[in-house]
């Protein structure tokens, strides 16, 4: 049973306050969550709560501590940390508003999170395996990014994530290895054009670039210079948030200087999709563009793997949904847009029984945690995306994968190519 529940306030990888909960059982086993945070959030996420006023830019999280001291706190302690679902659904009930906004999500998910954890180490299992159940569940792969933009690089480019999928790699270790040299190549051919400037929030090279197709040719060109064949070994998946750059079926492109209907934007992806070697694209139009979101699964005919991030914010109901409209073919997965554990499992579960391939995701607001690769492997998720390949607490989550995959007793393998929704 929970005896204490601590609540502090600790700072995540952009410097900025975040709500982190421990949990300690009554055999002294515990557990930490730390809520991420999002800077490209979807309208239907669970709702942060933040101080507002001057302090830490108005983010400080005094008020959702508050929140877990006072109400949190007494409602967990003499329960069993295994009623994950128990506890979930009183968390939900204690918060009592749809969006999480009256003790907060940051509140919620670390809570719910740290709960998960508690219950993990009572079983004295790693958390990957106390989720997994018995089942045999194989290491998920790997989605990196090389360019970061959009939201997170000052909007230098309109397209958020410009990554790479190692489609070549038979092990999550290989994937890695093939992801540095790609990350390394690209590095060398920024610093050789004089456009080396630093990182973006995820750790991806800033894309200092013209046009967001020279983005995608001198991500084609750095798979060659690391040795890769495009598309074979190494292909490119994009983020590309439509929400951030176009709302009500219009679309800007600042760089591009191109203003575009929702038909316009679609053409001009399904374009790329030709071009380039894409076996993957997340948020191709705004979060409320549902028609051209299903227009443009129906065009891609399962080719590529179409990801809903904003449009289904981790909701089971919004994935069932979008499935009965005919949009997208994989579902983005952010226990923080949902706001606990159960909900995360539940609009994960969901998109498993549709057919629809599932990513686990970190934030751009991260920290050293690592309960995202536990989950992903656990409930065989398939695929993981969190940022590139530079910044501990994006390296915190590579690594902590390595380890699964050295260690006696680990998961069954790795999910590979096979994991991509779409056929490319
Ligand atoms: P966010 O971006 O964490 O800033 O929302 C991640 C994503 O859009 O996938
Ligand atoms: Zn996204």
């Amino acid at each position: 049973t929970i005896e204490q529940v601590l609540a502090r306030r600790v700072w995540d990888s952009r410097g900025r306050p975040t709500v982190e909960v421990e949990i300690v059982n009554a055999d002294g086993s515990s557990g930490i969550g730390i809520a991420p945070a999002g800077a490209s959030r979807g309208r239907h996420e669970a709702v942060e709560l933040r101080d507002g006023g001057e302090r830490f830019g108005g983010r400080d999280v005094q008020e959702a501590l508050r929140g877990i001291e006072r109400e949190i706190a007494p409602a967990l302690r003499g329960r069993d940390a295994a009623d994950q679902e128990g506890i979930d659904r009183m968390l939900i009930a204690l918060d009592g508003t749809p969006d999480k906004s009256r003790l907060g999500g940051n509140a919620l998910i670390a809570s719910s999170l740290a709960v998960l954890h508690a219950a993990a180490a009572h079983a004295r299992q790693p958390l990957w395996r106390h989720l997994a159940q018995g089942r045999e569940v194989p290491l998920p792969l790997p989605q990196i990014q090389i360019f970061g933009g959009g939201a997170h690089a000052g909007r230098r480019v309109d397209i958020q994530d410009f990554m790479v999928i190692a489609t070549g790699a038979t092990r999550f270790s290989q994937a890695l290895e093939m992801t540095a040299e790609v990350y390394r190549a690209a590095g060398e051919l920024m610093a050789g054009r004089d456009a080396l400037a630093g990182v973006a929030d995820e750790g991806g090279w800033w894309p200092d670039f013209a046009r967001n197709e020279d983005a995608l040719d001198t991500l084609v060109a750095a798979i060659e210079r690391a040795g890769f064949t495009p598309g074979d070994e190494v292909a490119i998946a994009l983020d590309i948030a439509a929400s951030e750059f176009g709302a009500g079926g219009r679309y800007r492109l600042a760089l591009d200087q191109a203003e575009l209907d929702s038909d316009g934007l679609c053409e001009r992806l399904l374009r790329w999709i030709e071009r380039y070697p894409i076996v993957s694209i997340e948020d191709p139009l705004a979060e409320d563009d549902e028609a051209g979101l299903v227009a443009f699964t129906r065009a891609v005919g399962g080719r590529v793997q179409v990801v809903g991030d904003d449009y289904l914010v981790t909701n089971a109901q919004r994935v069932r949904a979008a499935a009965q409209a005919g949009a997208c073919n994989c579902v983005l997965v952010k226990p923080n847009q949902a706001g606990t554990v159960s909900e995360t499992r539940a609009a994960l579960e969901a998109a498993q029984s549709l057919g629809y391939g599932t990513i686990m995701s970190a934030r751009s607001g991260e920290t050293e945690d690592v309960a995202i690769v536990h989950l992903a492997t656990g409930w065989n998720a398939g695929q993981l995306k969190v940022g590139s390949f530079a910044r501990s607490e994006r390296m915190a989550k590579w690594n902590e994968g390595v380890r699964l995959e050295t260690r006696p007793g680990g998961p069954a393998g790795f999910a590979g190519r096979a994991a991509l929704a779409g056929r490319r």
